[in-house]
């Protein structure tokens, strides 16, 4: 949730940690802080609200000279966001002996912080983080060195954490643990980093190594050391290159992140079916073989006679889209599952069953916690998952990567597009296994597949004219229902979770056919209503619920697919993609409406207000 950076090196740290801030400042931006060593002395700005207040703050004060320095981005999780609850946090009886950083939740500090307030030490913040830096300072008291001290303090930390130390002790040095946040070592020359995300320090080095669960690490300029929390022990760890692009987390020319990253869209859909989706004849080893589906993640795993898809907000709406296709192309029923709900249930797995976890990030702490609970209960478990290296794709037993690319903007797009794209290459690829469709049908498919990135390129520029037309003219609706059939409801689900975090427009989104059940009452000239209509048989029962609606005086926008012509005030039109893969176009439309919505009403478009991209607490 929360954005961290150590550095110790040759540079001066305060620019270093600064920048890695601003990389990060999408995880958790309601306050940011800096702390850094200058010999005996240990110095720490902080500022409540975004990044810009924090340098603000510094441009006043001549710069820090040191080498060593540790920076925050929060996202409260507890005490409010004001300065004082911001990090870095001291630790020590009298006088600060260190500062620490912390992403995640030290669940028993309740209890820590009344046996310190016992010995004498005094607390200036709300959070469970000051706690932990003066548990630290407690235990460096008895302890023979700092870290002992750091290693058997974080031993008496109940729950889930990234935390970051710095000690005028140690002036050069940097101690950093996990527990289920994710921290990153980034390893330079005469320079090492730590960052709970790569793009922190990726302008500096590619060379990485992964903390797990339950290890830490000791950095000083020229080495690092990874270490098991529990018995001390040196571990060995490998440091791994990562070819990641710089540019491709800069928002190339766009006003948004999540502008430049729905026109990215097109080559998401590209590079998902790369290498994926093989054309007749390339068979590689040897001989002629239809159109088929490549995911040799998959192979080693049988069929499975169930799957659960289990995620959170967006991934979730993709994992219910997702459920049609693997029905009727592979015969395969799919429970469609909230990873908050699925974990605290006494879920029944049965031999066949397959979780199948969906998340962007790959750090969304209820999607891990299915995904744990699962591997607990002996289901396999596959990933889908955007980043390389992130905790669902390192413990999920197997792990497909969507290639979406970095997605910068709080507000996920592309991410739902590749995971869509990845949904209907597995369902082919079950539907060949298991003989389910023809190789004549599960081409047909593949070639639409193939053919949705030209359409997207073709129609982005359009859609955005209309969206920004439609954006202005409804402006003012305080809300709006969102309503689809089929494999429209969950693209419906989508958009109305767009609008609403973005333009703090309420927004629900409802299965059309759910309306006269009760949200119909609400329907009257100031409340419209967007309907998907896609070019299938459900278009017709579509069709009257729009007219139930039109009747009760609601205005209705339909984002409406070519050959069908629904009763709707506004029609804005789509291209007829045929079969179940018409989401594919219906959504950047909604998701540009809702942009241009946001950006019209002056809303930040890129961090919404109350929410972060990476979801690591429950
Ligand atoms: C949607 O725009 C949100 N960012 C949010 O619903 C997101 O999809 C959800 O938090 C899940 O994140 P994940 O895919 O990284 O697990």
């Amino acid at each position: 949730m929360c954005g961290i950076i150590g550095y110790t090196g040759h540079r001066p740290a305060q620019p270093v940690v600064i920048e890695g801030l601003r990389r990060l400042e999408y995880r958790g931006y309601d306050s940011s802080g800096v702390a850094f060593v200058e010999g005996s002395s240990l110095w720490r700005v902080r500022a409540a609200g975004k990044l810009a207040a924090l340098e603000e703050k510094l441009a006043g004060i001549s710069p820090f000279g040191s080498l060593t320095g540790i920076g925050h981005t929060r996202w409260a999780t507890h005490g409010a966001p004001v300065e004082r609850n911001a990090h870095p946090h001291f630790g020590g009886l009298n006088e600060p002996v260190l500062a620490v950083v912390h992403n995640g939740i030290f669940e028993n500090y309740r209890e820590v912080k009344e046996q310190l307030e016992a010995l004498g030490y005094r607390f200036q913040s709300d959070t469970d983080t000051e706690v932990a830096a003066h548990l630290i300072a407690e235990e460096r008291r008895h302890a023979p060195d700092l870290m002992t001290a750091f290693a058997s303090a974080l031993r008496k930390m109940h729950g889930a954490y990234a935390l970051v130390m710095i000690s005028p002790e140690e002036p050069e040095t940097i101690y950093a643990a996990r527990l289920a946040s994710p921290l990153i070592v980034g390893v330079g020359t005469g320079e090492h980093f730590v960052a709970s995300d790569v793009p922190a320090f990726l302008p500096y080095t590619r060379d990485v190594i992964f903390l797990e669960n339950g290890e830490f690490v000791r950095i000083t300029p020229g080495a690092h050391q990874v270490f098991q929390l529990d018995t001390l022990q040196p571990v060995d760890k490998k440091v791994q290159r990562i070819n990641w692009d710089m540019q491709s987390a800069q928002k190339g020319g766009y006003r948004h992140f999540m502008l430049k990253e729905i026109f990215e869209q097109p080559g998401v859909v590209t590079d998902c079916l790369a290498g994926r989706a093989l054309v007749a004849g390339e068979n590689p080893h040897g001989g002629m073989q239809p159109d088929t589906v490549r995911l040799p993640e998959l192979d080693s795993f049988p069929v499975p006679e169930h799957i659960h898809v289990v995620a959170c907000g967006t991934s979730y709406h993709a994992g219910l889209w997702a459920r049609q296709l693997f029905e009727s192309w592979a015969r395969i029923p799919v429970s469609p599952e909230i990873a908050s709900e699925f974990h605290y249930r006494d879920v029944l797995f049965r031999p066949g069953d397959m979780v199948l976890v969906i998340s962007q990030s790959g750090e969304t702490a209820d999607t891990l916690a299915a995904l744990r609970l699962a591997k607990a209960r002996g289901c396999p478990v596959i990933g889908l998952c955007n980043v390389v290296g992130s905790s669902v794709a390192r413990e999920a037993d197997a792990v497909l990567i969507t290639q979406a690319g970095p997605e910068i903007s709080v507000a996920s797009t592309k991410a739902m597009c590749s995971q869509m794209v990845m949904f209907a290459l597995m369902a082919l690829y079950y539907a060949a296994r298991k003989d389910t469709l023809s190789a004549d049908q599960r081409r047909v498919q593949l070639d639409v597949l193939r053919g949705i990135p030209a359409i997207l390129e073709r129609i982005l520029p359009g859609l955005r004219d209309t969206a920004r037309e439609l954006s202005r003219e409804f402006s003012m609706a305080r809300s709006f229902f969102y309503l689809g059939r089929g494999q429209a409801f969950p693209l419906a689900l989508e958009g109305a979770l767009k609008l609403k975090e973005l333009s703090y427009i309420h927004a629900e989104g409802y299965a059309a056919g759910e309306m006269k059940h009760g949200p119909i009452a609400l329907i009257d000239p100031a409340f419209p209503t967007l309907v998907l209509a896609f070019n299938d048989a459900l278009f017709p029962k579509t069709a009257s619920n729009m007219q139930e609606i039109k009747a009760r005086g609601g205005p209705i926008i339909a984002l409406a697919a070519e050959g069908v012509n629904p009763p709707a005030d506004r029609i804005w039109r789509l291209p007829h993609v045929p079969g179940l893969l018409a989401g594919l176009v219906a959504l950047p439309a909604l998701q540009l409406f809702s942009y241009e919505m946001a950006d019209y009403l002056g809303k930040d478009v890129d961090q919404p207000r109350n929410l972060a991209k990476s979801v690591t607490v429950e």
